[in-house]
């Protein structure tokens, strides 16, 4: 049975890893050589994603290991600028083994928003009289999406001041992210509202606060898997201190995100959105965490993380761009919704992650490695002069660009 658990992978060159990775996902040759290029997105591609474009950006990609979620053993690449958090991930999913992540999300169901200016006192029930028309319109608009299942499935009306008033639509968007089958819809029906309420239609937009497309995960960490029942308490305390105070709640649910939408950004998710939902979503009833941690009967930590991931495996970048598509060969996702299940859960293990290390070691001690080599690249350190100077800088506890600068050069005269 195949393994995410790969005992010094991140010892091991690139193309060993890539070696690896193939296999596990069953890539193809042409996919592992375009891992191996460093170079996936071709310029005809990139020139017709967005406008005046003149290169790529390049973020680096990693794969975090020894992820089970659901009982599934699952390579999870991570497209991040940040140093450690690849890591980090694997650390925590490591120490969560046997027994994993579970993980479980709702039905794809986004909301668009019409707004209506100055409609009728009775504009609320007008428009829930007319319920079924109203579906049916929005329906009309996307026939690919009905057949699979989704569809306009729901209304909602809510007055916002005495001359305002918004109507939600409820779509069921399958396995797209959703927004370009939401905002046709919402688009579409605005005149029928317009019809039904006397009232003026303004904004028909999709909203990211996607409270009906909520992903959960949770995990038990055994107290001796994770340094014994004293770190479970600080780990319990650090989550207490982010429940209490915004300040800390905003780099709490920050260190989530690190997770989460490094998942995004190799999938070719939209990112952006999925930020605005999970802090909305954070500060529904006052800014609070995405997770929270107890310790259970057995002293064992607990956790759990919900929030609303409105992600896509079809459209969009997800299947334009070659190496988005390669990471969803590597997730092994067949729905939206199991994207949304790993994405919580790598969330949920990240966070432990930060908070594991924060409340023992401190944050700085694993940033240090990776901390060191990128200065030392900046001080212009190549190939393995890379690594002796930055393990001379930790040695000396001194990781600074002009220390790169005199190490470098000591050893460029040897
Ligand atoms: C850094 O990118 C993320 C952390 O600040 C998260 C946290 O403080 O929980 C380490």
């Amino acid at each position: 049975m195949k393994s995410s658990r790969i005992p010094g992978f991140y010892k091991m060159p690139i193309e060993e890893r890539i070696k690896i990775v193939k296999e596990f996902a069953g890539l193809s040759d042409e996919e592992a050589e375009m891992l191996l290029s460093f170079n996936a997105l071709p310029k005809d591609i990139a020139d017709v994603m967005i406008e005046n474009v003149v290169s790529c950006m390049q973020l680096p990609l990693g794969i975090a290991t020894n992820f089970i979620i659901n009982g599934k053993e699952i390579l999870v690449p991570m497209a991040i600028e940040e140093t450690s958090v690849v890591a980090a991930a694997s650390n925590a999913a490591k120490m969560a083994r046997p027994d994993g992540f579970k993980a479980k999300a709702t039905e794809p169901i986004m909301i668009g928003q019409i707004q209506i200016l100055n409609p009728s006192k009775d504009a609320k029930e007008k428009i829930m009289e007319n319920k079924e028309d109203i579906l049916s319109l929005a329906n009309a608009q996307d026939k690919i999406l009905v057949d699979l299942g989704g569809g306009a499935k729901d209304l909602e009306a809510r007055w916002l001041s005495n001359d305002m008033m918004v109507v939600h639509l409820l779509v069921d968007v399958r396995d797209a992210m959703g927004a370009n089958a939401v905002n046709t819809m919402a688009e579409a029906v605005a005149p029928l509202l317009e019809k039904i309420t006397g009232g003026k239609a303004l904004l028909r937009i999709i909203s990211n606060l996607a409270i009906y497309r909520l992903a959960e995960a949770e995990v038990i960490y055994k107290k001796d898997a994770i340094g014994g029942e004293e770190v479970v308490d600080k780990v319990v305390k650090a989550y207490e201190f982010a429940s209490l105070d915004i300040f800390r709640a905003a780099t709490h649910n920050k260190g989530i995100m690190n997770g989460i939408d490094a998942v995004a950004i190799a999938t070719g998710n939209d990112w952006r959105a999925i930020e605005a939902g999970a802090h909305a979503y954070a500060a529904m009833n006052g800014y609070k965490p995405l997770t929270t941690w107890k310790k259970n009967d057995d002293g064992d930590l607990y956790g759990k993380i919900k929030l609303p991931l409105a992600v896509g495996i079809i459209g969009g970048a997800t299947k334009v761009h070659p190496m988005a598509k390669i990471c969803l060969k590597i997730l092994g996702v067949k729905t939206a919704k199991e994207l949304a299940e790993i994405m919580a859960a790598v969330g949920l293990a990240q966070n432990f992650a930060a908070l594991r290390a924060l409340a023992t070691k401190g944050i700085q001690a694993g940033h240090m490695k990776l901390h060191a080599q990128n200065i030392a690249v900046m001080a212009g350190a190549k190939g393995e002069e890379i690594d002796v100077v930055a393990k001379k800088m930790i040695e000396l506890g001194k990781i600074r660009m002009d220390v790169a600068q005199e190490i470098l050069k000591e050893i460029r005269k040897k």
